[in-house]
């Protein structure tokens, strides 16, 4: 590399439309990270560029060429959602460029090259949990209700399979459009279904409108339970969510009440940076790319080199906000625990309080 040339970390976000909450997170927990741990690393200066794709895959495509070509780019990172993701892998194999999965969550992505390494999660790691705590607090009988499209169709499977399997059944399994999504007319045929609970996979954004309506159907006074991903129970939004979302029970692999040192000095970091925004789980998997992009650099003494940084970003070992975190070698996926958790108001705000945990999950639908 040119001596004293920038290593530019190409971010692109959706920094705009439905998904807009997960760029927000994303860039300010990147930036939290710079400023914490400072600009250079190795000798060489680091440089942020943050695109807005508007979550569509198109235009993440079009960014990610441009940074790759015109840019020269050394990383590419972020991708709020799977469509993204899998629209820059063949981007990422052509050009040898790493590429740092900090929030899509669909278990095939990390086989869609070999230079993707991911730092947010899958949801067959989530909904796996949740499908074994269900039967053993009484929640036998379950409808699905996902977004229609990878995350939630790994979401809708994992959470079946396994509660079939644990004696469980699920009647009837419902999904939703991604772009503007209309709960109600799903969520009336569920009234009428009378389950012992409903479990739920939407993207970061959409949970508070579903439990909005949950709440404006009387699912809960019906005797209907809501169990989802923590996706639903958003830390970015569910402070917001009111009453409705008390004791709503969700597995995720990250809560802002995460009762850690790291965790509890991450989030005021955060808060005061930004405006007491609460981090969600969006930003811990762009401040732990950050990190894992770092140690990368480091390890490559500053040279860098897309073959080389990834080869520097597997097995990857660290204290996250959500706790250990191991980048897997073999998958590139991260491995990290699954907490069991509910919603409990704590000093006038709602909070994700964790009650169990299963430690070092790896992403079940990884074949090997
Ligand atoms: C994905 C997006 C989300 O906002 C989320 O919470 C989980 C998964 C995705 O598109 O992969």
């Amino acid at each position: 590399w040119a001596q004293g040339a920038p290593f530019k970390i190409g971010l692109i976000l959706p920094m705009t439309g439905q998904q807009a909450t997960t760029g927000r997170q994303i860039e300010a927990a990147a930036r939290l990270w710079i400023a914490q741990n400072g600009d250079t690393v190795a000798g060489r200066k680091v440089e942020l560029i943050v695109k807005d794709d508007t979550s569509l895959p198109d235009q993440t495509r079009r960014l990610a060429q441009e940074l790759v070509v015109n840019e020269k780019v050394d990383v590419l990172a972020g991708m709020g959602i799977t469509p993204s993701a899998m629209a820059v892998a063949p981007i990422a194999t052509q050009s040898k460029t790493p590429l740092v999965v900090m929030a899509a969550a669909t278990s095939s992505i990390t086989e869609a090259s070999p230079f993707i390494v991911r730092t947010s999660f899958t949801l067959p790691q989530v909904s796996v949990a949740l499908a074994d705590w269900a039967p053993k607090n009484n929640i036998k009988n379950v409808v699905t209700l996902v977004t229609d499209y990878g995350p939630g169709i790994d979401a809708e499977k994992y959470f079946k399979e396994r509660l079939q399997f644990n004696g469980g059944k699920v009647p009837e399994s419902l999904r939703v459009p991604l772009r503007n999504p209309d709960f109600a007319p799903f969520l009336q045929k569920v009234r009428d279904l009378k389950p012992d609970a409903l479990f739920v996979f939407v993207p970061s954004g959409a949970g508070a409108a579903v439990m909005k309506q949950f709440g404006e159907r009387g699912m809960d006074k019906a005797g209907i339970k809501l169990i989802a991903t923590g996706d639903v129970t958003d830390d970015d939004q569910l402070n917001d969510m009111g009453d409705v979302a008390l004791n709503v029970v969700t597995s995720h692999h990250y809560s802002a009440a995460h009762p850690s040192p790291a965790n509890k000095k991450f989030v005021e970091a955060f808060q005061k940076a930004n405006r007491n925004l609460r981090p969600n789980f969006m930003a811990v998997g762009g401040y732990d790319g950050m990190r894992v992009i770092y140690e990368a650099l480091k390890k490559t003494g500053g040279k860098g080199g897309g073959p080389a940084l990834v080869e520097a970003m597997k097995g990857q070992i660290f204290e996250s906000p959500r706790g250990p975190v191991f980048i897997d070698a073999q998958t590139r996926d991260v491995v990290h625990n699954v907490y069991l958790r509910k919603v409990e108001k704590k000093d006038g705000q709602l909070w994700n309080v964790e009650f169990d945990v299963i430690k070092d999950v790896k992403d079940p639908g990884k074949t090997k």
